[in-house]
């Protein structure tokens, strides 16, 4: 017994110096032997609960689907048995027999079963190159497990409908020997959502306006390139960056008619990088002799290049794999992303005019003091002009910095506090001329970034914490007017507590728990279309084992989480808690859309022309957004229809349009939205006949 609490000790220093690696990470087959006996040794002293619940799940907003039966595709069905370093897993694709219809929505669908002892393995689904999911299995019991993900692929139209077979390549590196022997059982359907018959489409190519411009910006590119890994290889499709020196870059040809340009990055870290924002500093590596320990501090960033010039930044969210710091927090709810990792939009629009010469372009891929090893893979989406043959554009402003990292280290022996921080603008404006005009692009990429960490105990305490600031901000127009903006502020938060305390011979008590946070204000507005959404995702985890005269005393684990978003589709409210894997607690609040009543004062009888200026003026005025507008009521249809009336606005545009107005003004600091309802406004209007505002059309004449 002595000797398995010396190895729990020496695993759990282990674990502080070198967090837990979750499989996630198994790539190279070299270090597996110190990995499995490090995770055999937890899976161990993880005891399953006969009763457990066996579906395991990421708590998500649900997609907002159509009113229609869809028409499903099954895909590829696969046992992913011993996969590891061979081919990925290909099947021809062609679209469904239903694809003369029109589809408002397209749902990936991944289902998969394991049962036995398995790690966590990181997964890519791909079609002709493009990737269009990246995901971590989850971790099964021997009684079998089973969890699904449904995706929104709708972006990926253009390539789903292609008329002409295409290959799906999946690859889950997975191995299965009699100690591991889960197989994963995986089926993916894709579930195609005719439009409802109500709904009207403008298919008059031959219109020529401002709000179909606007439109199109709003929709789907036509056609995606795959920046990719190609096959044949005995891989996943993705590039592997293993250290700070390396980029991996693909070359591309573009057609010569693109008028707008998005770069959509995946990315997931692995191996010595799997935790990369608890990575020591090298000088207290060196100075300690922890030569096993990974470094390079714990500041990361993917930098992406076209032709060998900075064109943007990705500072990626700190997902943490189904296996990864301690496995039963993530059982049945899973970490934030960690089913269904996210993807990073980048504007590259205002570096078109480079491109469109018809000849070959690179992109490509570094990652800011990297360890082995980066996967990233990125799609390329264009948008092109049917009515001409050849658009031209130029590069007017670009202005990066390359990011500083600010380190500063106080440590003597193991013990000691380091800070991290940088900041990063890439702001880059450019022309493109098409059939649409002289239009000019504004992107702007800012990030911040803040991590603490504190060693302390001689190793057996550590804290971090950290957080990230990621906005993006795409401003499109013509010499006038807007046509285009795009709008994104995030934050990534991280904090993490271990806390390890021998209680004498045989006895010790460790305590551990993590916070997640990823937080997201978008908005989006083109012509008639606009959409706003919030989204506050926070998780919570803990856990505390008590071992005493080597037995154990008490072992408890549980996951928080509470999830909200409010958006211009749908609206969703979850507050859910696990605890020894079981649910405790899952609560849907009833929820209610951010707008309610308001009422608008004079000084808002402005366009929304002139709101979107003005933020286009001061982006950096807006980059917090108040939290508070659940105090607002709710609209009646009667207020909608008065502020029509009012502002001559089209009223299906009027809901929307005011949320934003909402948004806008609180954003800016200013006092021009008044809250009231309508009940407070009659009584207000029989006291002292006040505000007749919305009730008549008299004023209208003042
Ligand atoms: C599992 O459920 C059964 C029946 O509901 C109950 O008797 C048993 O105590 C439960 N076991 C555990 C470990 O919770
Ligand atoms: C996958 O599909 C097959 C055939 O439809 C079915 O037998 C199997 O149970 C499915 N597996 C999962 C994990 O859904
Ligand atoms: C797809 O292509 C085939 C042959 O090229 C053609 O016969 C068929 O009509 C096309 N289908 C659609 C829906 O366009
Ligand atoms: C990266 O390049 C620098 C300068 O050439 C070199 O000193 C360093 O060892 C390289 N690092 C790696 C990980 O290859
Ligand atoms: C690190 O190793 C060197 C050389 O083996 C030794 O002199 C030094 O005392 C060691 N430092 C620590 C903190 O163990
Ligand atoms: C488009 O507009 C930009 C900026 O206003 C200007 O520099 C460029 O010359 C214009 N391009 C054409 C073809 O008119
Ligand atoms: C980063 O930390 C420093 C020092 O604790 C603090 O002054 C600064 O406001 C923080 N910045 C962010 C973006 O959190
Ligand atoms: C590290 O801190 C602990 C208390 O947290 C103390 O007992 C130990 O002596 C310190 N080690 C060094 C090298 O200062
Ligand atoms: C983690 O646990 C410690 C010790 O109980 C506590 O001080 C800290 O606030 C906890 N952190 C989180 C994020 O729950
Ligand atoms: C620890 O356990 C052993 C064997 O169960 C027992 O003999 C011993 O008295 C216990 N020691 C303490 C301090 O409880
Ligand atoms: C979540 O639910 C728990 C238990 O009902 C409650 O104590 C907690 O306040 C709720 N949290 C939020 C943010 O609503
Ligand atoms: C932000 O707003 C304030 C007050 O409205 C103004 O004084 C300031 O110049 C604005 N900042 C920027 C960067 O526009």
């Amino acid at each position: 017994m002595a000797s398995s609490l010396f190895s729990l000790h020496f695993l759990l220093l282990l674990f502080l110096y070198q967090p837990l690696f979750s499989m996630a990470n198994l790539h190279k087959s070299k270090n597996m032997i110190l990995r499995s006996n490090h995770r055999s040794h937890l899976i161990n002293t993880i005891p399953f609960n006969e009763n457990s619940s066996t579906v395991y799940f990421e708590v998500t907003k649900p997609i907002k689907l159509p009113n229609t039966k869809p028409c499903s595709y099954h895909v590829l069905h696969h046992d992913f048995g011993f996969t590891y370093g061979r081919p990925p897993v290909v099947v021809n694709y062609t679209p469904p027999a239903c694809y003369s219809q029109k589809f408002t929505k397209i749902v990936l669908e991944w289902k998969a079963t394991c049962k036995g002892t398995q790690f966590d393995r990181i997964f890519g689904v791909w079609l002709s190159g493009v990737e269009l999911l990246r995901g971590c299995t989850a971790e099964p019991t021997p009684k079998g497990i089973i969890w699904s993900v449904d995706k929104d692929i709708t972006r990926y139209n253009s390539l789903l409908l292609k008329n002409q077979t295409q290959t799906l390549a999946v690859y889950l590196g997975n191995i299965v020997d009699q100690t591991y022997t889960g197989v994963y059982h995986v089926n993916l359907t894709f579930h195609f959502y005719p439009v409802e018959c109500n709904v009207m489409i403008n298919n008059d190519e031959n219109k020529i306006s401002l709000n179909n411009l606007a439109s199109n910006y709003y929709s789907k590119a036509d056609l995606i390139l795959p920046i990719s890994q190609d096959r044949p290889l005995n891989d996943g499709l993705w590039f592997e960056v293993r250290n700070s020196n390396e980029t991996k870059s693909k070359q591309f040809q573009i057609p010569e008619n693109v008028y707008r340009a998005v770069l959509e990055v995946y990315i997931s870290f692995h191996e010595n990088d799997e935790f990369w924002y608890g990575n020591f500093q090298n000088d207290y590596i060196a100075a300690n002799n922890l030569s096993d320990t990974p470094g390079n501090g714990p500041f990361r960033e993917i930098v992406i290049y076209l032709d060998g010039e900075v064109v943007g930044a990705v500072w990626p969210f700190t997902v943490i794999y189904t296996g990864g710091i301690n496995p039963s927090f993530w059982t049945p709810i899973t970490g934030i992303s960690s089913f269904n990792l996210p993807s990073y939009d980048i504007e590259i629009t205002p570096f078109l005019g480079n491109m469109l010469d018809g000849k070959p372009h690179t992109l490509g891929f570094s990652v800011t003091n990297a360890l082995n090893v980066w996967f990233i893979d990125a799609n390329l989406h264009l948008w092109l002009d049917t009515r001409k043959a050849k658009t031209e554009g130029g590069l007017v402003m670009f202005s990066n910095k390359a990011a500083n990292v600010y380190e500063e280290s106080d440590f003597k022996g193991l013990n000691g506090t380091f800070l991290t921080s940088s900041k990063r603008l890439i702001s880059s404006t450019g022309w493109i001329k098409s059939s649409y005009g002289n239009m000019t692009t504004h992107s702007i990429q800012e990030f911040r970034y803040n991590n603490s960490l504190q060693v302390a105990k001689d190793g057996d305490f550590q804290v971090v914490d950290q957080m990230i600031h990621f906005n993006d901000r795409v401003y499109t127009k013509m010499p006038f007017h807007h046509v285009h903006v795009e709008e994104s502020f995030k934050t990534f938060h991280l904090n993490f507590y271990a806390d390890f305390t021998v209680q004498g011979e045989g006895s010790f008590i460790f305590f551990s728990n993590v916070t997640l946070g990823f937080n997201e204000n978008k908005y989006k507005h083109g012509g008639l279309d606009f959409f706003i959404s919030f989204l506050r995702n926070t998780q919570k985890a803990q856990s505390v084992i008590e071992v005493k005269n080597y037995s154990t005393t008490k072992r408890l684990r549980g996951t928080k989480q509470v999830y909200e978003y409010h958006g211009s589709d749908i609206c969703y409210s979850r507050n859910i808690s696990s605890s020894n894997n079981l649910i405790e607690y899952d609560e849907g609040e009833n929820c209610v859309m951010i707008l309610k009543s308001i009422k608008v004062n004079k000084k808002l009888k402005v366009s929304t022309q002139f709101l979107i200026v003005s933020s286009f003026d001061h982006p950096s005025n807006k980059s917090s957004l108040p939290w508070s507008l659940e105090a607002i009521e709710m609209a009646t249809s009667q207020t909608i229809s008065c502020i029509s009336k009012h502002s001559g606005w089209n009223q299906q545009v009027t809901e929307k349009a005011l949320l934003m107005m909402i948004m806008m003004v609180m954003g800016q600091g200013r006092d021009g939205v008044v809250v009231e309802s309508n009940e407070q406004r009659r009584k207000k209007k029989k006291k002292n006949g006040g505000s007749r505002w919305c009730e008549g059309e008299e004023d209208d004449q003042q």
